[in-house]
């Protein structure tokens, strides 16, 4: 089988740790027997660089059509203070990565974090807070609506005159002269509903508790939000839930004895809690995650992590977490025996003691530059 997917390098360092990611996918896929063709697909800096757009309109196209993107991350503080102070149109968060979402639907959004307890040493955590079997917790971030996407979405529905009244600014016409900026938050019912009866069949699967996070004490939608996952919750009995609010929820990421299973929880909350998540459990460059459509099953392969501006172009950057999103990419596309070759062998580097300079810590084996960590892992699947 040849499977084509849209190919986002992106910027800052990441084109260095998606050319490590690629050439490991593409050979761990032919233990499936699966082809995986890579198409350029030009977004961010690099790609206003070239074209003139930090999303060129074919790029879009093409990922669009494709359904599956492999995304490196966008992003630059370099460009973003320059040609993104007069342009705010083309800061390529909310033109790439935000666009990708919505275009394509993706409003599940997997963010796994795994700690082996042989790896402890990895987390910031006293070693005794670290729970005898390692960390797995998977958050499902509702990656659509929310304070993200709910003033655009808005503008659609209210007209112009009222828009004005609440003070609803995108970030591209705010001026800074004005005196009211609001911005909306909303969920719609049926998205709520969609999205927890995802996220309760995938723990049902998996045989794992689920903790919904919320704001139902003092905000309107998450007090909606807790009413439909207790009624969704009832078509699961097998699943054991239980609400959690997200200031707790962000004071058990350093206990993570009391958290496990699935994490379910809004746009917002996912995206902060979440980089504390990833730092319990070794750091940022291991983040990977998978963010998918569940009526069409396109997706979009993005690791969640930034783009790593300071290291550019010095070969430093971790490949680990864009190697381990690309062993999503292959699980989604059932290549599982490439997926887990790739699982192993990123493991059995760490185990050996290899680590880049982000993860490193005294008396490690041996820290590695990207590409060449790119190539221990690569010779271990080859
Ligand atoms: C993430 C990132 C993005 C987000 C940014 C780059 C827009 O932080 O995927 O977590 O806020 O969703
Ligand atoms: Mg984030």
């Amino acid at each position: 089988m040849t499977k084509k997917i849209a190919l986002v390098t992106g910027d800052g360092s990441a084109p260095e740790m998606m050319a490590q990611a690629v050439r490991i996918v593409t050979h761990a896929a032919r233990r499936d027997n699966v082809k995986i063709e890579f198409v350029d697909t030009p977004m961010g800096w690099n790609a206003y660089e070239k074209f003139g757009d930090t999303t060129p309109e074919k790029s879009m196209e093409t990922a669009v059509n494709l359904g599956f993107v492999f995304f490196g991350g966008v992003g630059d503080p370099k460009f973003d203070k320059t040609i993104g102070a007069e342009k705010p149109e083309m800061m390529p968060e909310a033109r790439a990565l935000l666009a990708l979402r919505k275009k394509m639907g993706l409003l599940l959004n997997f963010r796994p974090m795994i700690l082996m307890r042989e790896l402890a040493h990895l987390s910031p955590l006293r070693p005794e807070l670290i729970p005898e079997e390692g960390v797995n917790m998977t958050f499902i971030r509702f990656l659509l609506e929310d304070s993200y996407f709910g003033t655009q979405d808005m503008l659609e529905l209210v007209p112009p005159a009222t828009a004005w009244d609440l003070g609803l600014k995108l970030k591209k016409d705010v001026t800074g002269n004005e005196t009211l900026v609001s911005e909306l938050a909303y969920y719609r019912g049926e998205t709520i509903e969609k999205y927890f009866r995802m996220a309760f069949s995938y723990a049902r699967n998996m045989g794992l508790p689920l903790t919904s996070v919320d704001k139902a004490n003092v905000m309107a939608r998450y007090a909606y939000w807790r009413k439909i996952v207790d009624r969704i919750a009832k078509e699961f009995p097998e699943v054991s839930y239980r609400h959690q609010l997200v200031d707790s929820a962000n004071m058990l990421l350093f206990k993570p004895k009391e958290l496990r299973g699935v994490i379910a929880c809004g746009n917002e909350h996912g995206d902060i809690l979440s980089d504390g998540a990833a730092e319990m459990v070794g750091g940022m460059g291991l983040m990977h995650s998978s963010a998918v459509n569940p009526d069409t099953m396109q997706a979009m392969f993005e690791s969640g992590a930034g783009t790593a501006p300071t290291l550019a172009g010095q070969d430093k950057a971790n490949p680990l977490g864009r190697i381990l999103t690309g062993a999503m990419l292959l699980r989604h596309i059932a290549a599982d025996n490439g997926a887990i070759a790739i699982e192993q062998a990123v493991r059995d580097v760490l185990k050996e003691g290899y680590r880049t300079t982000d993860i490193a810590e005294p008396g490690c084996t041996k820290v590695l530059g990207c590409s060449e960590m790119g190539e221990l892992v690569l010779r271990k699947i080859l």
